[in-house]
């Protein structure tokens, strides 16, 4: 049976997270069984933000690694970098000129840049157009997305009609579909996880900074004999999204006043590191194969050229610039 096609990527524009790992990432564990899967690195989408050539290769090797380590195959997956596929580009600049700029003025990323009166370069205006590049080149018939992200696929189903309805049909139109199972992951002052709140734990956090991080969570100043309410301790949330082996337990213990902060953050760090540490030990694998990551991300990018390459050549027959 052929599998249907699935995309979608990562931008690298800062260190991976608890957040990005269990609302982006951990899907594919599952997903990769049962479509064909394409998962990419969105550096040239980075470049909007990031313009110190160090820290962009440093966020985007690390993805990849972040990738690799938590257990996506990738003899089942297609793994490449947006960069090396400059046939994106060359769809970009095709969409660009025939998606009316008023599509892109209602995209929220912009909006909310101009909000916050952020300078906003035409790389961060166009963004959502090379996103419909990245989505429609392959022709995937999926897009697993998180809810901040679905404005942009709407946008790339948009374009994809347009340039269908004006050249004939040429691109599938794929389908949004939510991670149903996420759940925001909090952060460690019970906000939303996110690095524009600097309450992140990194994916490859060290040890003794996971620690520092986790002992230093602001909780209320309930001596330990006090009722605590379990909902309200972001240190409680952490020992959730962990599965801790008896949470309801936990809870009782909260409520009736047998467990201190301090004795909670410390099986937390536990629960922690053991839920890191196979994933270290990947990364730390990964870390001695560069050679072997270049050969992956070659495959990858062989393939995607591959599809690349025929759908260029139809669009650029059907729009009149035929080689
Ligand atoms: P950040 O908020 O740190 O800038 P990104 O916007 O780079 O994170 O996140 C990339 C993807 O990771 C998002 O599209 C979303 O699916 C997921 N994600 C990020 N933070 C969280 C979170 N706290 N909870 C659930 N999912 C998250
Ligand atoms: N914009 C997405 C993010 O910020 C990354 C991304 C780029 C993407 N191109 C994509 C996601 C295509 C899905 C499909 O997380």
């Amino acid at each position: 049976m052929i599998k249907k096609r699935l995309l979608s990527g990562i931008k690298p524009t800062g260190n991976i997270h608890l957040g990005n790992y269990f609302g982006a990432m951990k899907q594919f564990l599952t997903l990769q069984d049962q479509y064909e899967c394409f998962l990419f690195v969105a550096d040239y989408h980075a470049l909007n933000q990031i313009h110190d050539p160090r820290l962009l290769q440093t966020y985007r090797d690390e993805i990849i690694k972040a990738y690799l380590s938590i257990g996506l195959n990738h003899e089942k997956i297609i793994f490449f970098r947006q960069s090396d596929i400059s046939a994106l580009t060359e769809l970009t600049w095709i969409f660009n000129c025939v998606t009316p700029m008023s599509l892109l003025l209602r995209a929220h990323a912009y909006k909310d840049a101009k909000a916050k009166n952020k300078a906003v370069n035409m790389g961060l205006f166009d963004y959502p157009v090379f996103m419909a590049a990245d989505i429609l080149l392959v022709q995937s018939d999926i897009v697993p997305v998180g809810r901040d992200q679905k404005q942009h696929v709407e946008i790339a189903q948009v374009i994809g009609k347009k340039f269908n309805n004006l050249f004939g049909n040429t691109f599938h139109i794929p389908e949004v579909r939510f991670q149903t199972s996420t759940q925001i992951v909090p952060g460690l002052d019970g906000r939303k996880m996110s690095k524009s709140y600097h309450n992140v734990i990194a994916l490859f956090d060290s040890e003794k900074i996971i620690r520092k991080k986790i002992m230093s969570m602001k909780t209320d100043s309930k001596r330990s004999d006090e009722p605590k309410d379990p909902e309200a301790c972001p240190v409680f949330a952490f020992h959730r999204l962990l599965e801790h082996h008896d949470i309801q337990e936990l809870a009782r213990r909260y409520e009736n006043g047998t467990i201190s902060y301090q004795e909670s953050k410390e099986m937390l760090v536990d629960e922690m590191i053991s839920f890191l540490a196979p994933i270290w030990k990947k990364k730390a694998y990964w870390d001695n194969h560069p050679r072997e990551i270049e050969q992956i991300l070659q495959r990858g990018s062989d393939r995607v050229q591959t599809i690349a390459h025929e759908t260029v050549l139809n669009v650029r027959k059907k729009i009149g610039i035929s080689v």
